[in-house]
């Protein structure tokens, strides 16, 4: 066993075969591959296990296991072990097919069959969607045609789904129905790789797993909520892919509401997933439904010139490969919530994200209302009166709280201090890809941090109103900010407006 890495159960997951459509892309060597390797360098992945890439190209067993030994070199996060590759290396195999070819299909059922008589998977089986949206659904039909999804003898037969879940309300409501018709709701896991990362899964257990913080978890502590998602990087070649998506479809509508969604919804009953999901649906059902008079008031968009970032004069959006030289496709969104219901009523949630910031950074603060009398009001030090609670999710996890303390000295001055938990108090622990856990909890059947049907309805409805307002009010002033810059102008005038600023994220 590897101890550099934290466990991250202590049973391996159940005999199965992993089967991943789109083996050849991306995704596949990036994070999937590797974050198996992890499973396996700390026992969690079972010892009867086989992985079937499926893909367009001409590739024997033997290519594939080539490729595949090639690309861990580049993307393994931990230093490689020859004896658990070698091993973990011949129970792959390549199914060459096109997805909506039903010979492909054919093909994999018959590998299916010879990876239980050699690997003992015992007919259990994950199938990895790593491919463009418009495969979602056909794959999943496919699979159920050749009924390859049927759950028979007490075997499991599950599909992970990438992002995105639809484009707009009525396209994830026909995707969700087509998914729904080849696969029962237990089947689906929708994945969402933010969801996996230790402090996304911190906020609920800091939240209730230390009594201080929910009796004041609410409208009458709370000042407002950020969310910030920030990049430093540009489009880096998916021009062609960002100019259907943007800001925020891209980032907003779903990893930002998701994470609202922990920070803000009730705390469930049990763990169990079901309860957590049903909690976090109330809360999206309960974000408001903005008027278009509201989205104009309290949204902004952005789109990045050319600037400078970490040192290096880069184009603006528009200059980008395979992007229009007069795109109206926002990189940058930033907006106000509301959340109607008893615990937040009147605390606004800010959320922005956007390309060609500063610096890459992913966190929440929790701003509390400042102190009914400032006792020490013409001796601060430092202007920053309010408690902050923040999450920090990338690239550092780790949780702050910023209090205020006396500076020493013979005179009563105080200043904002952080009480700082990074991760490295549990030891050391390696770089993980952020796939792992959501690997590790579909194999055992465990839904909690995967997106139901009615999650994904709930949040683009919440959406729905932005994105028609925006599609009939098509921006006018981009490019509104320089690359290397914290957005446009109009994102700080919006929380100006609310005597609020945008934090800074650290770096
Ligand atoms: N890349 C990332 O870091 C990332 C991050 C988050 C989410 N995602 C999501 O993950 C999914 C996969 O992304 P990706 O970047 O890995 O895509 P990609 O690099 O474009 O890979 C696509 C894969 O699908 C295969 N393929 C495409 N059309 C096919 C067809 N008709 N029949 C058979 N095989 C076909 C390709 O095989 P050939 O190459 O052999 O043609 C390739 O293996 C997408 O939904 C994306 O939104 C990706």
């Amino acid at each position: 066993m590897n101890q550099q890495i934290e466990p991250l159960a202590s049973h391996p997951a159940p005999p199965c075969a992993v089967v991943i459509f789109g083996a050849s892309g991306d995704l596949t060597k990036r994070k999937l591959v590797p974050s198996l390797y992890n499973l396996a360098s700390i026992g969690m992945l079972p010892a009867d296990f086989s992985i079937i890439g499926v893909a367009r190209r001409e590739m024997s067993h033997d290519a594939f296991r080539e490729q595949m030994t090639k690309d861990m070199q580049e993307f393994a996060t931990q230093k490689i072990d020859p004896a658990l590759w070698d091993k973990f290396r011949e129970r792959i195999y390549y199914c060459q097919g096109e997805f909506d070819n039903p010979e492909t299909y054919g093909r994999l059922a018959t590998l299916l069959e010879e990876s239980e008589k050699k690997h003992g998977t015992q007919g259990n089986a994950l199938f990895y969607l790593s491919v463009q949206p418009t495969y979602f659904a056909p794959i999943a039909e496919q699979l159920k045609q050749h009924n390859l999804v049927e759950e028979k003898d007490g075997h499991w037969r599950r599909v992970i789904v990438e992002k995105p879940f639809g484009h707009d309300l009525a396209s994830a409501r026909e995707l969700n129905g087509r998914l729904s018709a080849a696969l029962a709701e237990s089947q689906i896991f929708r994945i969402d790789h933010y969801l996996g990362k230790e402090t996304a899964q911190n906020i609920l257990v800091f939240r209730v797993g230390n009594a201080m913080f929910e009796p004041i978890w609410n409208r009458h502590h709370i000042d407002h909520v950020q969310i910030t998602v920030a990049e430093s990087i540009g489009v880096e070649g998916r021009g062609a892919f960002y100019e259907t998506a943007g800001a925020f479809r891209d980032v907003i509508q779903n990893h930002m509401f998701m994470l609202m969604a922990l920070i803000a919804m009730e705390p469930p009953n049990s763990l169990a997933g079901e309860a957590v999901r049903n909690e976090k649906v109330k809360l999206l059902q309960a974000v408001r439904q903005m008027t278009p008079d509201e989205v104009l008031r309290d949204t902004v968009r952005g789109q990045y010139g050319a600037g400078t970032v970490n040192g290096k004069p880069v184009p603006g959006y528009r200059e980008e490969k395979n992007v229009a030289p007069d795109s109206t496709i926002e990189t940058y969104a930033a907006l106000k919530l509301g959340i109607d219901n008893w615990r937040w009523a009147g605390v606004p949630f800010y959320l922005r994200s956007g390309k060609r910031l500063p610096r890459r950074s992913t966190e929440i603060i929790v701003r509390f209302k400042s102190p009914a009398l400032s006792l020490f009001g013409d001796n601060e030090a430092d202007p920053l009166g309010p408690n902050r609670l923040i999450f920090h999710i990338q690239p550092e996890e780790g949780i702050a709280l910023q209090v205020r303390a006396k500076v020493p000295g013979p005179t009563i001055c105080t200043r904002g201090v952080k009480l700082d938990f990074g991760y490295s108090q549990f030891g050391p622990v390696a770089p993980t890809t952020g796939y792992e856990k959501m690997m590790y909890d579909c194999m055992m059947g465990d839904s909690t941090l995967f997106h139901r049907t009615d999650m994904v309805d709930a949040a683009w409805i919440a959406a729905q109103p932005i994105i028609e307002t925006w599609a009939a009010n098509p921006p006018t002033d981009l490019p509104n900010y320089a690359a290397g810059t914290w957005g446009p102008a109009a994102a700080e005038e919006m929380m100006h407006r609310d005597q609020h600023n945008w934090q800074i994220p650290v770096a």
